[in-house]
């Protein structure tokens, strides 16, 4: 299509994501023995990692969803960040995991932290499944993270570019131009 950028070599293998989340999922089963976790999805980017990692978690589990946006059609975060869709149930005293597909400037992870704690769940962590930590500008961490990477665009396993790419089963990112 016209001068849409391609995408480069392979960044993650399939198996290292397998490997991955099945380890993450461990973690969290050992680190909420024994409780009920909600499991808040961030649309779109998040939905193939969810529903990966829920699938391989051992403790009673519920999920729900937001929308927000931060970013145009564009590879930039213009810093606004906006709910388009809330949570449809409450998380009062309830344990709240964030799964977020990458956490990039942290703009808008920082931002939905602030507003869930509002909320006062029990508990409230993020689950990202990848990290871009170069080009942070808000002061956020994960608890529970797949991959770090580098300042490239990246995309699969649920991330786009333009809403293309979400479907590769693996992480590549655009190619240069
Ligand atoms: P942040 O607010 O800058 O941390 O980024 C928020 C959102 O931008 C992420 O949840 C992604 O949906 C999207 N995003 C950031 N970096 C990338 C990338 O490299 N590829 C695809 N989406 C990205
Ligand atoms: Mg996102």
């Amino acid at each position: 299509m016209g001068n849409e950028p391609g995408i480069g070599e392979v960044m993650i293998t399939e198996e290292q994501i397998r490997v991955r989340v099945n380890e993450i999922a461990k973690q969290i089963s050992e680190d909420y023995a024994g409780e009920e976790v909600v499991f808040v999805g961030i649309l779109r980017g998040s939905v193939v990692f969810l529903s990966d990692l829920i699938r391989r978690v051992s403790i009673d589990s519920k999920i729900d969803f937001m929308v927000v946006s931060s970013y145009g059609e564009s590879t930039k975060t213009s810093g606004v960040v906006k709910i388009n869709k809330d949570l449809e149930s409450s998380i009062e005293d309830l344990n709240v995991i964030v799964v977020e597909d990458i956490i990039d400037t942290g703009v808008t992870l920082h931002y939905l932290m602030d507003y869930l704690k509002c909320k006062k769940p029990k508990s409230l962590k993020v689950c990202t499944f990848l990290d871009k930590p170069s080009r942070r500008t808000a002061d956020i961490e994960a608890d529970y993270t797949g991959f770090e990477v580098e300042d490239k665009f990246i995309v699969g396993y649920g991330l786009d570019f333009n809403q293309k790419y979400r479907n590769l089963p693996y992480i590549t990112c655009l190619a240069e131009a």
